[in-house]
C-alpha cells in the first residue's frame, strides 16, 4: 500500500492529504454503528484526519465519531466546524464544548467556521483565540471563504494564524483554482477539499470511465487522484460503504499521466475567470 502523503499545515504540524468527511452519517441511529465501523477501517488504513460538524445529523456525526475514534483518539486529527449563528465570541465557545462533549474529547485538533454569516468576523476570532488559549482547540480555519474573505480574515488581530479553509473543490469545480489555490499556497494555508466526488453523481462521467478502465482503477479512484496530486490539498471524501473506504484509499496507488490528465481537462475545464465561488 502506497504511503499517504501529507500536509504541513502553517507552524510545521503535518496531516493525511486523504482524510474522511462524515456529513448524513449520524443521521439515523440504527445504522451510526456500520457508519462509525466505516470510518474505523478508513482509520485503520490511514485516513486518520475526520471532518465533521456540529450541524451533521444535528450532532449525531460527532457522536458517531466519538465510537469510531475508541482507543484510538491521539492518534486521529478532528476537524469539526461551528454553525455562522453560533460564532459570536460566547457563542462560539460553548458551541465548542457541545461538540467536545459529543466527540468525547477534550480538544478538537481544527476548528472551522462554516461559513460566512452575520456575525463579526472579529468576533468568531476571539472567540477561536480564547478556545486555542484553553486548550479546547489547537488550529482554527475558516470553510466556503473567497480570496477576498481570506483577506479580509487574515487582516484581523489573530486571523493570520489561519491553518485551513476547506471549499468545494472537485473536477466538476475548479473554480478555487482561479485565485484562492494560489492566495493560499503562497501563505502555506491549507485548502480542504469537500465533495471530492461530487457526491457520486460526477462518477458516470465517460472520461472519468475511460481513464479508469486504462488505469485499472475506479472513477472514483481517478477522481480522487485528481486532487491528491496537488501539494496542500486535503481531500476528504465520505463513504459509509466499507467498500468505498477501502477504494478510495487505493486512489493514492494510481499515477494520472499527462495524457489523463489532458482528457480531465479538456472535460473538465480549469476557470477562465474568478466566477462565483460554489457552496453545497
Ligand atoms: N464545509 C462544507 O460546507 C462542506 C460541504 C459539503 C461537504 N463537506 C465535507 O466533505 C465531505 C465529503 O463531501 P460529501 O459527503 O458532500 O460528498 P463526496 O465525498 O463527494 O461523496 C459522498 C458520496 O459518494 C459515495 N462514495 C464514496 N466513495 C465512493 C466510491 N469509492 N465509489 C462510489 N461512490 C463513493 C458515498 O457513498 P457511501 O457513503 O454510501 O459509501 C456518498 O454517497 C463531507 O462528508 C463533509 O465532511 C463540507
Amino acid at each position: 500500500m502506497t504511503a499517504l502523503p501529507m500536509v504541513t499545515l502553517p507552524g510545521g504540524e503535518r496531516v493525511p492529504a486523504l482524510g474522511q468527511g462524515t456529513w448524513r452519517m449520524g443521521e439515523n441511529r440504527r445504522r451510526a454503528a456500520e457508519e462509525a465501523a466505516a470510518v474505523r477501517l478508513g482509520i485503520e488504513l490511514g485516513m486518520t484526519l475526520i471532518d465533521t460538524a456540529e450541524m451533521y445529523g444535528s450532532g449525531g456525526a460527532e457522536e458517531m465519531v466519538a465510537h469510531a475514534a475508541e482507543g484510538v483518539r491521539d492518534d486521529l486529527f478532528i476537524v469539526s466546524k461551528v454553525y455562522p449563528h453560533n460564532a459570536s465570541r460566547a457563542g462560539v465557545v460553548a458551541a465548542c464544548e457541545r461538540s467536545l462533549k459529543r466527540v468525547r474529547t477534550d480538544r478538537i485538533d481544527l476548528y472551522l467556521l462554516h461559513w460566512r454569516g452575520s456575525i463579526a468576523l472579529s468576533e468568531t476570532i476571539e472567540g477561536f483565540e480564547r478556545l486555542k488559549r484553553e486548550g479546547k482547540i489547537r488550529y482554527h480555519g475558516v470553510s466556503n471563504f473567497d480570496r477576498s474573505d481570506m483577506a479580509q480574515w487574515v487582516a484581523l488581530s489573530g486571523g493570520e494564524g489561519v491553518a485551513a479553509d476547506q471549499v468545494l473543490y472537485n473536477l466538476s469545480h475548479r473554480g478555487p483554482e482561479w485565485d484562492l489555490l494560489p492566495w493560499c499556497r503562497e501563505r502555506g494555508v491549507a485548502v480542504m477539499a469537500y465533495t471530492p466526488l461530487g457526491q457520486g453523481g460526477m462518477l458516470r462521467h465517460q472520461t472519468l470511465a475511460e481513464i479508469a478502465r486504462r488505469r485499472r482503477a475506479t472513477s472514483a479512484q481517478i477522481a480522487l487522484a485528481w486532487l491528491l496530486r496537488q501539494a496542500g490539498t486535503i481531500v476528504i471524501p465520505k463513504a459509509a460503504h466499507p467498500e468505498h473506504v477501502r477504494e478510495n484509499r487505493g486512489a493514492l496507488d494510481i499515477a494520472l499521466t499527462e495524457d489523463d490528465l489532458e482528457a480531465l481537462d479538456r472535460t473538465f475545464p480549469p476557470p477562465k475567470d474568478k466566477g462565483a465561488s460554489g457552496i453545497l
